[in-house]
């Protein structure tokens, strides 16, 4: 097979235009977009009119915009008030709305102009009380946007854009603050073209505090220092990291928003204006990588953009995999700083990206042995899928381990980190698919004369089969000394029979000297191992005194997984504190990483009644996405 056929057979093999739009989109171009959005507190709704600039480069009589819950209240082409078809909704992709193109007009250069309101089904945003004030904020991927406002609600549309936000409070939005004189008005500029998801509202009472010198901070007075304190440290590192990983950091500044505690994400790529959980600020900095991670997606995903949400791991699986990059070249940073050798702290950095990419591997086997295995391919059909539903660790993991697969098969780092450079620059400003992707190795590697090695790739099984892929070699230095500590449990517990007298030979002073993620993994591996060996809840209960720095920790990718542990292990009934307050604590977060398991561990863990009880106690706290996707998970929907 040639390479041009090659190519062709991985293009045909998935949807040749976006099926989770219902829009036009593929007709025109969108030059510019001035969307305006008045946010209402009384009457929790957010009211707007957005106007496209289009070119119809596709000689369409009709322009097709996505909206789902939307209130349309007027249209308008080349200022001329025009009639409207609002199509039956179809459940999960919403009602188009067709827009006939007057018989008196040119056709070729249109500006449409549309007044809508959002109602109270509205899947995008959240209205509720902050800690200071009102507070509502957007979340638009992967399709929420068309629930925000009337668009092309497909990744592989972009548009400049100028936005305006209306309200009482301070306002945030995906662009640059520009200067304006009227009053409850904010305005912003994004002159790099983006696609729908990433526009983003976020309105209450917000301050400020510097991160570094091209970064701030934003979040409600009472935690500004605390989030302060968390980043910046961090901040500029990681945007000097990712620069000289791939180029210049083109948006100019990289600020942040720390959301309350419904916010349903770990973070979120917001252009200039990143939203993460406040699950972050932990006081310790051990989750940062979040940051690292939303900054990355400054050039995957935000500049260099998947075309559909089939291709989804072209935004996820690079982000991560650069992600992975900078900690392993912070890491190698501070063991130089130490006084080490250029050799021994590039060889420190690579031992702590792998520890990562370990940690990653292990999620990537669970979801494959737990996830519908339509949805473990790399890329998916999405044709009548919600994206929320197929939603999981695949494109990240699997597609990282795709991308470091390519960088080992390639002959290294020093190999692959100019395709890096290559690739972001040939498609910075555009929406891809994977077999543009493929298309672009050979066009950087074949001149190289490194053809036969993509030849020996075999595409189709990459891109197509469900399931995990072959095991990556990963240096399994840092993790080893938690699997040894790990198999001590193990050794214990299979020879003590468990004999509820016997002394149990463990102490915190044992890991004194883990470091963050060493703890998750030791964690993981118990639940691992103890699901095998049958470990008796008596003993069980003894671990919160044995480790009280885990029993105590504030951090929800410990307290996670420590009451993973105890909840399956250690037979609690609704009425143990410990099963209490982990109740409380899902019934406060948001964020689905968290609640989702949560809730599930309550429900196979405790009791079905009790989780039900608890999510119903809990609910209205919920962002809308999280609700009906925990409503799924306990069968309620
Ligand atoms: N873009 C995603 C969040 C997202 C994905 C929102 C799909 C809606 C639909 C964001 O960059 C992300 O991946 N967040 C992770 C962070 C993690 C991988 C470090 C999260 O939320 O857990
Ligand atoms: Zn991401």
């Amino acid at each position: 097979m040639s390479t041009a056929q090659l190519i062709n057979s991985i293009r045909e093999k998935s949807n040749a235009t976006d099926p989770c739009t219902r829009s036009n989109y593929f007709q025109f171009k969108v030059d510019d977009t001035e969307l305006t959005l008045s946010v209402s507190f009384d009457r929790k709704i957010i009211s707007g009119s957005v106007k496209y600039h289009l070119v119809n480069t596709g000689n369409a009589d009709e322009v097709i915009l996505d909206t789902r819950y939307l209130l349309i209240k007027d249209v308008k082409v080349n200022s001329l008030k025009t009639e409207y078809i609002l199509s039956e909704p179809i459940p999960i992709y919403g009602s188009a709305l067709h827009v006939p193109l007057p018989t008196t007009i040119d056709h070729s250069s249109l500006i449409v102009e549309i007044d809508f309101e959002t109602t109270d089904k509205c899947t995008a945003i959240q209205f509720f009380q902050g800690d200071t004030g009102p507070y509502v904020f957007s979340q638009c991927q992967a399709i929420h946007a068309r629930s925000l406002f009337p668009c092309f609600d497909t990744p592989a549309v972009k548009s400049k854009y100028t936005f305006t936000g209306k309200s009482p409070l301070k306002v945030t939005m995906s662009g640059r603050p520009q200067e304006t004189s009227e009053p409850n008005t904010y305005v912003f500029s994004q002159p790099i073209p983006i696609p729908s998801y990433l526009v983003s509202i976020t309105s209450g009472n917000l301050h400020k505090a510097p991160i570094g010198p091209r970064s701030d901070v934003y979040s409600e007075e009472p935690s500004l220092a605390a989030c302060k304190w968390e980043f910046e440290k961090d901040m500029e590192n990681f945007l000097q990291i990712a620069e000289s990983l791939v180029f210049d950091y083109e948006w100019e500044r990289f600020d942040s928003l720390v959301l309350p505690s419904s916010f349903p994400y770990g973070g979120m790529e917001i252009p200039n204006m990143t939203q993460l959980t406040p699950t972050l600020i932990c006081g310790d900095r051990t989750q940062t990588k979040v940051m690292a991670h939303e900054l990355a997606h400054s050039w995957s995903g935000n500049l260099v953009t998947n075309c559909s949400w089939e291709h989804f791991w072209l935004n996820e699986g690079w982000t991560v995999y650069l992600e992975r990059r900078i900690i392993g070249a912070l890491a190698k940073q501070e063991y130089k700083a130490q006084g080490k050798s250029e050799k021994e702290a590039a060889e420190y950095g690579e031992k702590v990206r792998h520890f990562n990419m370990l940690s990653g591997w292990n999620d990537l086997k669970e979801t494959c042995n737990t996830f519908n295995p339509k949805f473990t391919k790399l890329v998916c059909d999405l044709t009548n899928q919600d994206p929320d539903d197929t939603f999981s660790r695949i494109p990240y993991e699997k597609g990282s381990f795709f991308l470091f697969y390519l960088e080992r098969r390639l002959g290294g780092l020093e190999e692959f980190d100019p395709f890096i450079k290559y690739y972001f620059r040939k498609f910075r400003y555009q929406s891809l698919n994977s077999s543009q992707f493929v298309e672009t190795l050979y066009e950087f590697y074949e001149p190289l004369g490194k053809k036969n090695v993509l030849d020996s790739i075999d595409w189709e099984k990459q891109f197509f089969q469900p399931g995990l892929p072959e095991e990556p070699h990963l240096d399994t230095t840092l993790a080893d000394e938690v699997y040894a500590y790990g198999n001590k449990w193990v050794e214990f517990v299979n020879n003590s029979n468990n004999n509820e007298t016997a002394d149990v030979p463990f102490t915190e002073a044992d890991i004194a000297t883990f470091q963050g993620g060493q703890d998750m993994l030791l964690i993981d591996y118990l639940v691992e191992k103890f699901r095998k060996c049958k470990v008796s809840p008596h003993l069980i209960r003894k671990l919160p005194d044995i480790y009280p720095r885990y029993a105590t920790s504030k951090n929800g990718e410990i307290k996670s997984r420590w009451n993973e542990l105890l909840i399956t292990n250690g037979k609690y009934t609704p009425e143990d504190q410990l099963v209490q307050d982990f109740a409380e604590w899902i019934g406060h977060t948001g964020r689905m990483k968290y609640a989702r398991p949560g809730y599930k561990l309550l429900y196979n863990g405790v009791s079905k009644e009790f989780a039900v009880d608890t999510f119903k106690k809990y609910r209205d706290f919920y962002h809308p996405i999280c609700r009906t996707m925990i409503e799924k998970d306990l069968n309620l929907a």
